[in-house]
Protein backbone atom coordinates (compact mmCIF):
# COMPACT_ATOMS: atom_id res chain seq x y z
CA UNK A 1 0.00 0.00 0.00
CA UNK A 2 1.85 3.34 -1.02
CA UNK A 3 1.66 5.98 1.63
CA UNK A 4 0.54 9.42 1.73
CA UNK A 5 1.45 11.64 3.84
CA UNK A 6 -0.91 14.89 4.51
CA UNK A 7 0.28 15.45 8.10
CA UNK A 8 3.19 18.42 7.31
CA UNK A 9 1.78 21.15 9.67
CA UNK A 10 2.26 18.51 12.48
CA UNK A 11 6.05 17.73 11.32
CA UNK A 12 7.78 17.53 7.47
CA UNK A 13 10.31 14.68 6.30
CA UNK A 14 13.43 15.48 6.60
CA UNK A 15 15.04 17.08 2.89
CA UNK A 16 17.88 14.51 1.92
CA UNK A 17 20.00 17.86 1.07
CA UNK A 18 19.74 18.72 5.08
CA UNK A 19 20.49 15.38 6.55
CA UNK A 20 23.75 15.43 4.10
CA UNK A 21 24.44 18.52 5.38
CA UNK A 22 24.21 17.07 9.11
CA UNK A 23 25.77 13.99 8.58
CA UNK A 24 29.75 14.58 9.23
CA UNK A 25 28.66 16.35 12.48
CA UNK A 26 27.93 13.03 14.08
CA UNK A 27 31.24 11.69 13.65
CA UNK A 28 33.99 13.10 11.37
CA UNK A 29 33.31 16.61 13.11
CA UNK A 30 32.14 15.38 16.52
CA UNK A 31 33.75 18.41 18.62
CA UNK A 32 31.77 20.52 21.21
CA UNK A 33 31.56 24.03 19.77
CA UNK A 34 32.88 25.80 23.25
CA UNK A 35 35.98 23.72 22.79
CA UNK A 36 39.44 25.80 21.53
CA UNK A 37 40.75 23.02 19.67
CA UNK A 38 40.37 22.08 15.97
CA UNK A 39 37.55 20.06 16.72
CA UNK A 40 36.05 22.59 18.23
CA UNK A 41 36.73 25.44 15.75
CA UNK A 42 35.65 23.41 13.38
CA UNK A 43 32.38 22.59 15.37
CA UNK A 44 31.67 26.09 16.09
CA UNK A 45 32.14 27.53 12.42
CA UNK A 46 29.68 25.12 11.27
CA UNK A 47 27.34 26.71 13.63
CA UNK A 48 28.44 29.88 12.28
CA UNK A 49 27.55 29.03 9.32
CA UNK A 50 24.22 28.37 10.11
CA UNK A 51 23.65 31.59 11.88
CA UNK A 52 24.39 33.22 8.88
CA UNK A 53 21.82 31.44 6.88
CA UNK A 54 18.75 31.98 8.64
CA UNK A 55 19.93 35.24 9.49
CA UNK A 56 20.40 35.91 5.93
CA UNK A 57 16.42 34.63 5.66
CA UNK A 58 15.83 37.23 8.04
CA UNK A 59 17.68 39.89 6.59
CA UNK A 60 18.59 40.20 11.04
CA UNK A 61 22.28 40.30 12.38
CA UNK A 62 23.54 37.00 13.10
CA UNK A 63 24.21 37.84 16.69
CA UNK A 64 20.35 38.44 16.74
CA UNK A 65 19.97 34.80 16.49
CA UNK A 66 19.80 32.32 19.39
CA UNK A 67 19.52 28.45 18.26
CA UNK A 68 16.90 26.89 21.40
CA UNK A 69 15.39 22.74 21.32
CA UNK A 70 12.66 23.81 19.20
CA UNK A 71 9.88 26.59 18.79
CA UNK A 72 7.92 25.71 22.41
CA UNK A 73 11.34 26.94 24.14
CA UNK A 74 11.98 29.91 22.07
CA UNK A 75 8.37 30.80 23.14
CA UNK A 76 8.68 30.27 26.12
CA UNK A 77 12.25 32.15 26.77
CA UNK A 78 10.99 35.47 25.07
CA UNK A 79 7.79 35.64 26.75
CA UNK A 80 8.69 34.83 30.08
CA UNK A 81 11.89 36.32 29.61
CA UNK A 82 10.48 39.62 28.26
CA UNK A 83 7.86 39.50 31.73
CA UNK A 84 10.12 38.29 34.15
CA UNK A 85 13.23 41.01 32.93
CA UNK A 86 10.40 43.87 33.09
CA UNK A 87 8.75 42.50 36.37
CA UNK A 88 11.97 43.26 38.15
CA UNK A 89 11.51 47.22 38.57
CA UNK A 90 7.51 47.33 37.14
CA UNK A 91 4.94 46.41 39.28
CA UNK A 92 1.95 46.19 37.27
CA UNK A 93 2.71 44.63 33.52
CA UNK A 94 -0.18 44.00 30.61
CA UNK A 95 0.74 41.47 28.27
CA UNK A 96 -1.57 40.44 24.76
CA UNK A 97 -1.74 37.32 22.52
CA UNK A 98 -4.57 35.75 20.70
CA UNK A 99 -7.06 33.10 21.80
CA UNK A 100 -6.16 30.91 18.86
CA UNK A 101 -2.28 30.73 19.76
CA UNK A 102 -0.37 27.12 20.14
CA UNK A 103 -0.40 26.19 23.70
CA UNK A 104 3.49 27.01 23.51
CA UNK A 105 2.31 30.36 23.89
CA UNK A 106 -0.93 30.53 25.44
CA UNK A 107 -0.10 28.32 28.26
CA UNK A 108 2.96 30.69 28.89
CA UNK A 109 0.34 33.71 28.61
CA UNK A 110 -1.85 31.88 30.80
CA UNK A 111 1.32 31.00 33.99
CA UNK A 112 2.04 35.01 34.22
CA UNK A 113 -1.48 35.09 34.81
CA UNK A 114 -1.78 32.70 37.51
CA UNK A 115 1.69 33.74 38.95
CA UNK A 116 0.81 37.30 38.82
CA UNK A 117 3.32 38.70 37.38
CA UNK A 118 1.26 40.09 34.50
CA UNK A 119 -2.41 41.18 33.25
CA UNK A 120 -3.26 39.52 29.87
CA UNK A 121 -5.70 40.40 27.11
CA UNK A 122 -7.06 37.54 25.05
CA UNK A 123 -7.82 38.61 21.37
CA UNK A 124 -11.03 37.54 19.88
CA UNK A 125 -11.18 36.39 16.30
CA UNK A 126 -13.73 36.75 13.31
CA UNK A 127 -15.29 33.92 11.53
CA UNK A 128 -12.07 33.02 9.40
CA UNK A 129 -9.85 33.31 12.18
CA UNK A 130 -8.35 36.46 11.69
CA UNK A 131 -7.82 39.22 14.81
CA UNK A 132 -8.81 43.04 14.33
CA UNK A 133 -6.03 45.38 14.46
CA UNK A 134 -8.72 48.15 15.85
CA UNK A 135 -9.86 45.87 19.00
CA UNK A 136 -5.86 45.22 19.76
CA UNK A 137 -5.08 49.25 19.15
CA UNK A 138 -7.83 49.37 21.90
CA UNK A 139 -6.62 46.54 23.74
CA UNK A 140 -3.13 48.38 24.19
CA UNK A 141 -2.49 50.37 27.57
CA UNK A 142 0.45 52.56 28.61
CA UNK A 143 1.89 49.28 30.93
CA UNK A 144 1.22 47.15 27.61
CA UNK A 145 4.42 45.58 27.53
CA UNK A 146 4.82 42.20 25.11
CA UNK A 147 2.28 41.33 22.03
CA UNK A 148 2.45 38.10 20.34
CA UNK A 149 1.03 37.16 17.65
CA UNK A 150 1.37 34.08 15.14
CA UNK A 151 2.09 34.68 11.75
CA UNK A 152 -0.07 31.97 10.69
CA UNK A 153 -2.33 29.53 12.52
CA UNK A 154 -1.04 25.63 12.28
CA UNK A 155 -5.14 24.60 12.54
CA UNK A 156 -6.68 26.48 10.05
CA UNK A 157 -3.95 28.44 8.56
CA UNK A 158 -5.21 31.72 9.07
CA UNK A 159 -2.45 34.64 8.02
CA UNK A 160 -2.58 36.96 10.55
CA UNK A 161 -2.04 40.92 9.54
CA UNK A 162 1.31 40.57 10.98
CA UNK A 163 3.04 43.69 9.30
CA UNK A 164 -0.47 45.97 10.28
CA UNK A 165 0.45 44.91 13.77
CA UNK A 166 4.39 45.81 13.07
CA UNK A 167 3.44 49.33 12.16
CA UNK A 168 0.70 50.33 14.90
CA UNK A 169 3.40 48.52 17.74
CA UNK A 170 6.00 51.41 15.97
CA UNK A 171 3.52 53.62 16.48
CA UNK A 172 2.42 53.41 19.95
CA UNK A 173 5.88 53.15 21.04
CA UNK A 174 7.25 56.14 19.14
CA UNK A 175 3.88 58.17 20.99
CA UNK A 176 5.14 56.37 24.68
CA UNK A 177 8.58 57.88 24.40
CA UNK A 178 12.20 56.53 25.21
CA UNK A 179 11.61 57.05 28.79
CA UNK A 180 8.00 54.98 29.10
CA UNK A 181 7.94 51.32 29.46
CA UNK A 182 8.83 49.18 26.52
CA UNK A 183 6.46 47.28 24.11
CA UNK A 184 7.42 44.86 22.00
CA UNK A 185 5.87 42.58 18.95
CA UNK A 186 6.74 38.22 19.06
CA UNK A 187 5.78 36.57 15.85
CA UNK A 188 5.35 33.22 16.51
CA UNK A 189 6.41 32.24 12.57
CA UNK A 190 6.32 28.42 13.13
CA UNK A 191 3.84 27.36 10.37
CA UNK A 192 4.67 30.73 8.19
CA UNK A 193 8.30 30.35 7.61
CA UNK A 194 8.14 28.18 4.96
CA UNK A 195 5.97 30.15 2.76
CA UNK A 196 5.93 34.30 3.58
CA UNK A 197 7.51 36.93 4.09
CA UNK A 198 10.25 36.17 7.13
CA UNK A 199 12.36 39.79 7.16
CA UNK A 200 11.87 41.27 10.37
CA UNK A 201 12.09 44.83 9.85
CA UNK A 202 9.13 44.60 6.97
CA UNK A 203 7.17 42.83 9.79
CA UNK A 204 8.13 45.36 12.36
CA UNK A 205 8.89 41.97 14.98
CA UNK A 206 11.32 42.18 17.71
CA UNK A 207 11.12 38.41 18.25
CA UNK A 208 10.49 36.11 15.73
CA UNK A 209 10.09 32.08 16.91
CA UNK A 210 10.74 29.19 14.04
CA UNK A 211 11.24 25.52 14.89
CA UNK A 212 13.48 22.70 12.44
CA UNK A 213 11.27 20.17 12.07
CA UNK A 214 8.01 22.31 9.97
CA UNK A 215 10.47 22.82 7.29
CA UNK A 216 12.17 19.97 6.73
CA UNK A 217 14.52 20.17 9.32
CA UNK A 218 15.74 18.14 12.15
CA UNK A 219 13.28 17.90 15.00
CA UNK A 220 14.41 19.02 18.91
CA UNK A 221 15.70 22.60 17.14
CA UNK A 222 14.62 25.77 16.42
CA UNK A 223 15.84 29.47 16.41
CA UNK A 224 14.69 33.01 18.66
CA UNK A 225 15.08 36.15 16.79
CA UNK A 226 15.68 38.53 19.22
CA UNK A 227 16.10 42.16 18.13
CA UNK A 228 19.34 43.77 19.78
CA UNK A 229 18.79 45.74 22.52
CA UNK A 230 15.40 43.51 23.33
CA UNK A 231 16.38 42.37 27.18
CA UNK A 232 15.36 39.05 28.31
CA UNK A 233 15.83 37.17 31.73
CA UNK A 234 16.57 34.01 30.92
CA UNK A 235 14.69 31.12 31.61
CA UNK A 236 17.80 28.37 31.79
CA UNK A 237 20.79 29.08 33.88
CA UNK A 238 24.28 27.20 32.79
CA UNK A 239 27.69 28.16 30.94
CA UNK A 240 28.06 31.29 28.64
CA UNK A 241 26.29 29.16 25.37
CA UNK A 242 23.99 31.58 23.25
CA UNK A 243 24.81 35.48 24.17
CA UNK A 244 24.22 33.95 28.08
CA UNK A 245 20.46 33.54 27.04
CA UNK A 246 20.21 29.52 26.37
CA UNK A 247 22.67 27.73 28.31
CA UNK A 248 23.76 23.68 26.84
CA UNK A 249 26.04 22.17 24.94
CA UNK A 250 25.21 23.02 21.11
CA UNK A 251 23.25 20.49 19.36
CA UNK A 252 25.51 21.42 15.89
CA UNK A 253 24.21 18.45 13.56
CA UNK A 254 21.06 19.88 14.64
CA UNK A 255 22.17 23.64 14.31
CA UNK A 256 23.98 22.40 10.59
CA UNK A 257 20.37 20.52 9.88
CA UNK A 258 18.29 23.56 10.40
CA UNK A 259 20.51 26.08 8.85
CA UNK A 260 20.41 24.29 5.69
CA UNK A 261 16.78 23.72 5.84
CA UNK A 262 16.47 27.72 5.87
CA UNK A 263 18.73 28.36 3.03
CA UNK A 264 16.54 25.42 1.25
CA UNK A 265 13.22 27.51 2.22
CA UNK A 266 15.08 30.60 1.17
CA UNK A 267 16.21 29.47 -2.70
CA UNK A 268 13.03 27.46 -3.43
CA UNK A 269 10.35 29.21 -1.38
CA UNK A 270 8.51 30.72 -4.69
CA UNK A 271 8.35 27.26 -6.76
CA UNK A 272 7.72 25.40 -3.69
CA UNK A 273 4.47 27.59 -3.23
CA UNK A 274 3.74 27.30 -6.89
CA UNK A 275 3.77 23.89 -6.63
CA UNK A 276 1.43 23.46 -3.29
CA UNK A 277 -0.89 25.91 -4.40
CA UNK A 278 -1.89 23.67 -7.44
CA UNK A 279 -2.04 20.76 -5.42
CA UNK A 280 -4.33 22.29 -3.20
CA UNK A 281 -6.54 24.08 -5.70
CA UNK A 282 -7.10 20.48 -6.97
CA UNK A 283 -7.88 19.20 -3.45
CA UNK A 284 -10.59 21.91 -2.71
CA UNK A 285 -12.03 21.49 -6.07
CA UNK A 286 -12.75 17.41 -5.55
CA UNK A 287 -13.62 18.38 -2.00
CA UNK A 288 -16.15 20.52 -2.79
CA UNK A 289 -18.03 17.49 -4.83
CA UNK A 290 -18.63 16.39 -1.33
CA UNK A 291 -22.22 17.44 0.04
CA UNK A 292 -22.17 18.53 3.20
CA UNK A 293 -18.87 20.19 3.87
CA UNK A 294 -17.75 23.16 4.82
CA UNK A 295 -14.20 24.95 4.55
CA UNK A 296 -12.40 26.79 8.01
CA UNK A 297 -10.84 29.32 7.55
CA UNK A 298 -10.01 32.78 5.50
CA UNK A 299 -10.30 32.41 1.94
CA UNK A 300 -7.59 33.25 -0.85
CA UNK A 301 -5.01 35.08 0.14
CA UNK A 302 -5.31 34.86 3.87
CA UNK A 303 -4.86 31.27 4.43
CA UNK A 304 -1.24 29.30 4.11
CA UNK A 305 -0.93 27.49 0.63
CA UNK A 306 -0.45 24.24 2.37
CA UNK A 307 -3.91 23.89 4.74
CA UNK A 308 -7.00 22.94 4.31
CA UNK A 309 -8.92 22.78 7.23
CA UNK A 310 -12.62 21.43 6.24
CA UNK A 311 -15.69 19.74 8.02
CA UNK A 312 -17.93 17.06 7.41
CA UNK A 313 -21.79 17.11 8.99
CA UNK A 314 -22.33 13.31 10.49
CA UNK A 315 -18.93 12.61 10.02
CA UNK A 316 -16.72 12.38 13.38
CA UNK A 317 -13.24 14.17 12.30
CA UNK A 318 -10.89 11.05 14.68
CA UNK A 319 -13.19 8.48 12.95
CA UNK A 320 -12.22 10.22 9.42
CA UNK A 321 -8.74 10.18 10.33
CA UNK A 322 -8.48 6.37 11.23
CA UNK A 323 -10.47 5.45 8.81
CA UNK A 324 -7.55 6.79 6.29
CA UNK A 325 -4.88 5.66 8.50
CA UNK A 326 -6.01 2.10 7.25
CA UNK A 327 -6.24 3.16 3.74
CA UNK A 328 -2.20 4.54 4.24
CA UNK A 329 -3.29 7.78 4.83
CA UNK A 330 -2.12 10.54 7.09
CA UNK A 331 -3.80 13.92 7.96
CA UNK A 332 -4.97 15.16 11.18
CA UNK A 333 -8.05 16.84 13.61
CA UNK A 334 -7.66 19.40 15.77
CA UNK A 335 -10.39 18.09 18.31
CA UNK A 336 -8.52 17.02 21.40
CA UNK A 337 -10.34 13.13 22.78
CA UNK A 338 -10.17 13.78 26.14
CA UNK A 339 -11.82 11.39 29.15
CA UNK A 340 -13.36 9.71 26.56
CA UNK A 341 -15.65 12.77 25.57
CA UNK A 342 -14.91 14.83 22.21
CA UNK A 343 -14.01 18.36 23.06
CA UNK A 344 -14.47 20.06 19.76
CA UNK A 345 -11.33 22.45 18.80
CA UNK A 346 -11.01 25.42 20.83
CA UNK A 347 -9.41 27.44 17.79
CA UNK A 348 -12.76 26.44 15.77
CA UNK A 349 -14.86 27.30 18.87
CA UNK A 350 -13.23 30.53 18.83
CA UNK A 351 -14.06 31.12 15.47
CA UNK A 352 -17.75 30.94 16.28
CA UNK A 353 -17.98 27.59 14.26
CA UNK A 354 -20.93 25.56 15.69
CA UNK A 355 -19.52 21.72 17.25
CA UNK A 356 -21.84 19.99 14.50
CA UNK A 357 -19.27 21.14 12.27
CA UNK A 358 -16.36 21.09 14.57
CA UNK A 359 -16.75 17.85 15.59
CA UNK A 360 -16.53 16.67 11.90
CA UNK A 361 -13.25 18.38 10.92
CA UNK A 362 -10.05 17.33 9.44
CA UNK A 363 -6.78 19.53 8.81
CA UNK A 364 -5.06 18.27 5.38
CA UNK A 365 -1.61 19.93 5.90
CA UNK A 366 0.51 19.70 2.54
CA UNK A 367 4.38 19.81 1.21
CA UNK A 368 6.82 20.30 -1.40
CA UNK A 369 7.23 16.25 -1.31
CA UNK A 370 3.62 15.67 -2.05
CA UNK A 371 1.97 15.40 -5.78
CA UNK A 372 -1.39 15.95 -7.67
CA UNK A 373 -1.95 11.91 -7.87
CA UNK A 374 -1.59 11.97 -4.24
CA UNK A 375 -5.22 14.23 -4.38
CA UNK A 376 -7.35 11.60 -6.28
CA UNK A 377 -6.62 8.75 -3.83
CA UNK A 378 -6.96 10.62 -0.63
CA UNK A 379 -10.15 11.84 -2.05
CA UNK A 380 -11.40 8.40 -3.44
CA UNK A 381 -10.97 7.14 0.23
CA UNK A 382 -11.90 9.89 2.12
CA UNK A 383 -15.50 9.68 -0.23
CA UNK A 384 -15.86 6.34 0.99
CA UNK A 385 -15.06 6.56 4.67
CA UNK A 386 -17.62 9.76 4.88
CA UNK A 387 -20.22 7.28 3.41
CA UNK A 388 -19.48 4.73 5.83
CA UNK A 389 -19.49 7.29 8.87
CA UNK A 390 -22.79 9.23 7.40
CA UNK A 391 -24.94 5.79 7.07
CA UNK A 392 -23.75 4.67 10.61
CA UNK A 393 -24.58 8.35 12.93
CA UNK A 394 -27.60 8.35 14.58
C1 LIG B 1 2.27 27.60 15.56
C2 LIG B 1 3.19 26.71 16.34
N1 LIG B 1 3.93 27.24 17.31
C3 LIG B 1 4.78 26.49 18.05
C4 LIG B 1 4.92 25.14 17.83
C5 LIG B 1 5.87 24.35 18.67
O1 LIG B 1 7.02 23.99 17.93
P1 LIG B 1 8.04 22.90 18.42
O2 LIG B 1 7.48 21.58 18.02
O3 LIG B 1 9.32 23.20 17.70
O4 LIG B 1 8.20 23.05 19.88
C6 LIG B 1 4.14 24.54 16.82
C7 LIG B 1 4.19 23.09 16.61
O5 LIG B 1 3.22 22.45 16.25
C8 LIG B 1 3.26 25.34 16.05
O6 LIG B 1 2.50 24.83 15.07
Amino acid sequence: MKQIYFDNAATTAVDPKVLEAMLPYFQEHFGNASSLHSYGQTAQGAVDEARDKVANYLKCKSQEIIFTAGATESNNLVIQGIVNYLSQNNKSLHIITSKIEHPSVLEVFRFLEKQKLAEVSYLDVDQFGLISIEKLKKTIKSNTVLVSIMYANNEMGAIQPIQQVGELIKKVRTERGAKSLPLYFHVDAVQGLNYLDCEVDTLGADALSASGHKIHGPKGIGFLYLRAGVKVRPVNYGGHHEYNLRPGTLNVPAIVGLGKAVELVKNYKNKNVIKIKKIKEALINDLKKIDNIRFNGPENGCQLPNIINVSFLKAEGESILMMLDLAGIAISTGSACSSGSLEPSPILTAMGIKPEWSHGSVRVSLSKFNSLPEVKVFVQELKIAIAKLRKMAP
